[in-house]
């Protein structure tokens, strides 16, 4: 800890849409300085996190880069580690988280808080392919075996899917809405740019209380017609749901997806795993985030919050799929 009293928190990927929130939340505590990596200092997000009081390092967040990880864990109490989204057939996802946490503990960080997700590789006896899960609980579990104290937060499907990379198409004066869920399943969901931050907040404010943990981070659980009727509600527009939970509807509606074969798979393992075998193990904290984070966002308030009405939206970060 520095003179001024106040732990030193590295957060990686801190322009990304759980970074930024991450950095926010410790900032505007009070009670943490962050230390902010990006590979582009002069980002419009990484302005803001500077002005905002953060410590801007550019780093590579890519592997093999050991020698700039060491200098940006130096000296740090704590590190908020994400991946950024990785496309198939690439390992990388895989190499930098686990690279990124053994930099960590050599430069003597206290405290790691891994955003991870769940192994679908195991969960479903290896009949669904969702490499961007499996890496994930890889890396926790790379991470475990690790002399350092750590935690895990993971977080549901995001709502900025829909904004991001499944925005609806219009059609006269009708929204339609494509997800690659089916109509009726309910499945967890959050928005990862206001509650991420508030519960790495609370895990570095009290890390003895969550050592070990892997914590859900959930805003609703809800099934896509029961997102485009809120969507309807809220805007007044005329909205239906399109399915894009098979190959023939994910790429009617996103044509551009199957120039990567593998991402088609991946989208689909994804909701094929998450309606047969359920997003989360049986066994985690449905309640956490929210006893943490009472106000996290249901769907409907993130609408009203967003004013979204169906165009795309960029978040200013990697504009690939996840
Ligand atoms: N979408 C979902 O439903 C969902 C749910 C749970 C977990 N996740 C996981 O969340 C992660 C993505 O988080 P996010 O959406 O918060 O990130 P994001 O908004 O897409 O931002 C990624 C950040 O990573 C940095 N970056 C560094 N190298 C990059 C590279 N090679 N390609 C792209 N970006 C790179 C970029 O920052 P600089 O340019 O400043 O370096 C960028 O701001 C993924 O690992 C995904 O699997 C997603």
């Amino acid at each position: 800890m520095s003179a001024t009293g106040k732990p030193l928190i590295v957060v990686s990927g801190a322009t990304s849409k759980q970074g930024r929130s991450v950095a926010a939340s410790l900032l505007e505590s009070g009670r943490f300085r962050v230390r902010a990596l990006t590979r582009n200092a002069g980002s419009s997000e990484a302005r803001n996190l500077a002005t905002m009081g953060a410590e801007i390092v550019t780093v590579p967040l890519e592997p093999d880069h050991r020698r700039e990880f060491a200098q940006a864990f130096r000296s740090a109490d704590g590190a908020f580690l994400m991946t950024p989204p990785v496309a198939p057939p690439s390992a990388d996802e895989l190499t930098l988280g686990r690279q990124l946490a053994d930099a960590a503990v050599e430069a003597g960080v206290g405290h790691i808080v891994f955003s991870a997700l769940e192994n679908v590789q195991e969960r479903s006896s290896g009949t669904k392919y969702a490499p961007h899960f499996t890496d994930k609980a890889l890396i926790a579990e790379h991470i475990r075996a690790l002399p350092v104290a750590h935690t895990f937060v993971m977080l549901s499907f995001f709502y900025t899917n829909a904004l991001e990379y499944y925005a609806p198409r219009i059609d006269g004066d009708r929204v339609l809405m494509p997800f690659y869920l089916p109509e009726h399943f309910r499945a967890p969901f959050v928005d990862p740019l206001t509650a991420t931050g508030p519960a790495v907040l609370e895990v570095f404010s009290d890390p003895n209380a969550h050592l070990g943990a892997s914590l859900p981070v959930v805003g609703d659980v809800i099934s896509p017609a029961e997102m485009v009727d809120a969507f309807s509600r809220v805007t007044g527009l005329k909205a239906e749901y399109r399915s894009a939970h098979s190959r023939e509807g994910l790429l009617t509606y996103f044509p551009e997806l199957g120039e990567n074969p593998l991402v088609v798979d991946e989208i689909l393992g994804m909701a094929e795993y998450a309606v047969e075998f359920g997003y989360y193990r049986d066994d985690r904290d449905m309640q956490w985030s929210r006893s943490v984070d009472p106000g996290a966002l249901n769907w409907e308030e993130f609408l009203r919050a967003t004013e979204w009405r169906g165009d795309r939206v960029s978040f200013g970060a990697s504009g690939q799929y996840s």
